[in-house]
C-alpha cells in the first residue's frame, strides 16, 4: 500500500527552499505533490519562482530538501534515470538547442538513450510531426524564428517519450494555430504534465489543477476552475488586471 502510494506520486516535494548563489531566495518552503496522470499548472507573476521550481524536477537545481520523482530522490546517482523519465522544456528555447541541424537536436536524446538508427529516425520524424515541423530536419536551429525554435525545443523532449512532461511557458511566441495544435497534442499525450504558464487559456484547456506562486512561495492551490474564477486572488498576485 505504502509502495503503491509512492509509485502513484509523480512528484513529491516537501519543505523545499532554494537560494541562488547571489543570495536571492528563489523558493521558500515549497510543498507539492503531483500524482501520476495529473496535469498541473503553476501560475504566478514574473519572478515568482516558477522556473526555479521546475528546474528542480530533473536536478538542474538542487535545494535544501529532497525532491522525489516517481519515488526516486533527485540526486546524483539517480539523475540518468530521472532524466529519462522527466522531459523538461525550458522557458527559453535557446537553452535547449545546440546542434548544427534540427535533426541532430531532436535526435540527441534518443541517440543518448541508445536507440537504434531506424528507431532514432522514427522518433525524430514523429516528434517533428507532432509540432508541425517536418521538413525542417536540415535547417540550423539557430536561424529559425522564435516560435519555430520553441516548437523544435518541444520536439527535442517529445522524441524521448517522457513519463513526466515539464513545460515552462510552452506557448510563448507560438501563433494561434501552433498554440491550439500544441494544446491538442498535450491533451492527448497520456503522461503527467506540469506546466508553468502565464497563458491562462492554456491552463484552462489543459490542467485540472492549478497552484499559484508568488515571491518564492505557493500561495494557493485547487481546481483550475476555482483558482481561475477567484478574481481577488488573481489580482492580488498580478494575474488579472486591477480595474479599480
Ligand atoms: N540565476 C539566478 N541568479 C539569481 N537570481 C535568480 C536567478 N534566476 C532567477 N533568479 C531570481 O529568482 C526569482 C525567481 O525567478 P524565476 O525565473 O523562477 O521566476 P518565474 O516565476 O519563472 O518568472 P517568469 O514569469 O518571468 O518566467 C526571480 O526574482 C529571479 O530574479
Ligand atoms: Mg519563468
Amino acid at each position: 500500500m505504502v509502495a503503491q502510494e509512492i509509485m502513484d506520486k509523480a512528484v513529491d516535494i516537501e519543505g523545499l527552499s532554494f537560494t541562488y548563489p547571489d543570495g536571492h531566495q528563489g523558493l521558500k518552503n515549497i510543498d507539492l505533490v503531483v500524482y501520476r496522470g495529473e496535469a498541473v499548472a503553476v501560475i504566478g507573476p514574473n519572478g515568482a519562482g516558477k522556473s526555479t521550481l521546475l528546474l528542480h524536477l530533473n536536478g538542474i537545481l538542487r535545494g535544501n530538501s529532497v525532491v522525489k520523482v516517481f519515488g526516486l530522490p533527485v540526486e546524483e546517482k539517480n539523475l540518468k534515470e530521472i532524466r529519462r523519465k522527466v522531459g523538461l522544456i525550458f522557458q527559453d528555447p535557446e537553452d535547449q538547442l545546440f546542434s548544427l541541424t534540427v535533426f541532430d537536436d531532436v535526435a540527441f536524446g534518443p541517440i543518448n538513450m541508445g536507440y537504434s538508427e531506424p528507431e532514432v529516425k522514427q522518433r525524430v520524424t514523429q516528434a517533428l510531426e507532432w509540432v508541425g515541423m517536418n521538413g525542417y530536419e536540415q535547417r540550423s536551429p539557430h536561424h529559425l524564428s522564435i516560435g519555430e525554435k520553441k516548437r523544435i525545443a518541444i520536439a527535442t523532449v517529445l522524441s524521448l517519450n517522457p513519463e513526466l512532461l515539464v513545460l515552462d511557458e510552452p506557448t510563448s511566441n507560438l501563433d494561434p494555430r501552433s498554440k491550439w495544435s500544441l494544446f491538442e497534442l498535450l491533451r492527448q499525450l497520456p503522461v503527467t504534465k506540469i506546466v508553468a504558464a502565464h497563458d491562462l487559456e492554456l491552463v484552462r484547456a489543459l490542467c485540472q489543477r492549478t497552484v499559484v506562486m508568488d515571491e518564492g512561495k505557493i500561495v494557493a492551490g485547487g481546481s483550475t476552475e476555482s483558482i481561475l474564477s477567484d478574481v481577488p486572488l488573481l489580482r492580488a498576485h498580478g494575474l488579472a488586471p486591477c480595474l479599480d
